[in-house]
Formats: structure tokens, sequence, C-alpha cells
């Protein structure tokens, strides 16, 4: 597994063009789920854009308001841009859609032995691979988002209670 951690821990990456819509979205989603299940020592969770035209802002401010109408809270999270050690750092590098995977392939070492792929394999149900990018739409599409990243969420804390157990 990547990194130099406690055995114990999984850590997991969501991925998006901006990091400013969707990825801040499974974050807080995600991070909600683990806390709620008392895990937060056990599963680690960030997320990351491959563009950087938003590094160091807060998430778009229609993310942070369709997340708090749910009860979570986006407001402490800034963007950031992926960069090669995240590989090392995390077990998990969930990509929103195509186009962000394909760019996460391109710089991914060959001796990456997490899971990289996209984060809707894990939605049970749900019969879309990409989470549609909201950026240019509106609240009703980051509605849209926050249904997505739930359903993947919970099957993505499943998977990694059934890894765990395994082990
Ligand atoms: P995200 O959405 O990838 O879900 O954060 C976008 C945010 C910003 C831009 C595109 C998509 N942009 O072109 O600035």
């Amino acid at each position: 597994m990547p990194g130099q951690r406690a055995n114990s821990e999984s850590r997991v990456l969501f991925v998006c063009l901006g990091n400013i819509c969707r990825s801040p979205t499974a974050h807080g989603v995600f991070q909600a789920l683990v806390d709620n299940c008392c895990l937060e020592s056990c599963i680690g969770v960030d997320s990351c854009g491959t563009g950087n035209w938003h590094v160091g802002e807060p998430a778009d401010q229609r993310a942070i308001a369709e997340a708090a109408r749910r009860g979570y809270d986006l407001s402490p999270l800034r963007a950031r841009q992926v960069c090669a050690d995240d590989f090392a750092q995390f077990d998990y590098i969930l990509a929103m859609d195509h186009m962000n995977l394909q760019e996460l392939k391109s710089m991914c070492p060959a001796d990456y032995r997490g899971h990289l792929g996209l984060f809707l394999t894990f939605a049970s149900g749900v019969d879309l691979e990409e989470v549609p990018d909201p950026y240019y739409g509106g609240a009703d599409g980051f509605s849209h988002v926050l249904d997505l990243v739930e359903a993947a969420g919970e099957g993505l804390l499943q998977e990694i209670r059934r890894a765990h157990t395994a082990r």
C-alpha cells in the first residue's frame, strides 16, 4: 500500500478538474460518512483537481450551499492540484470522469499498488460512469452531484470495510 502509515489506515483522494465542485462535494460527503461510523482514525479523505485555475480557493458557492442543505460543511475546503506524491499517499484515487482519469493515468507510476478508477463504479443502482460537471449549470446540477456521490460514497465505504476485514 502507498506511503508509510499504520497498516490499518486507508486514504482516499477524490479528483475532478477544478477541485471546486464535484471532488470537494465527494470529500465532504465521504468525510461525513466516515465520521458517522467513527472511522476517522482509519480512513483519511482528501480531494484535488487535475487543473490549477482555482488553487487556494474555497469550493464553489453553489456546491457549498447545496451541500449545506443536506447537512454537509464544505466551507473549510481549499482547492489544490494533484501532484506526483499523491500516488505515494493515497490507496484509492477516484476520478469523477474519464477525462480526469486519463490525466491521472498519464501521471501514475508503474508501481502504484492502490486503486485508480472512476468513483461511480462504487455506486450501486446508478446507471452513469461519470459525475457530470455542474460548473456551467444551475443548482439542480449540484443536487444531482450530491445524489451520485452519496450513493458512491456508501458503496466505497462498504468496499473499504470489506477489504480491511479481508486483510
Ligand atoms: P469541478 O468543476 O471540476 O467539478 O470542480 C469545474 C470547476 C471549474 C472549471 C471547470 C469545472 N473551470 O473551468 O474553471
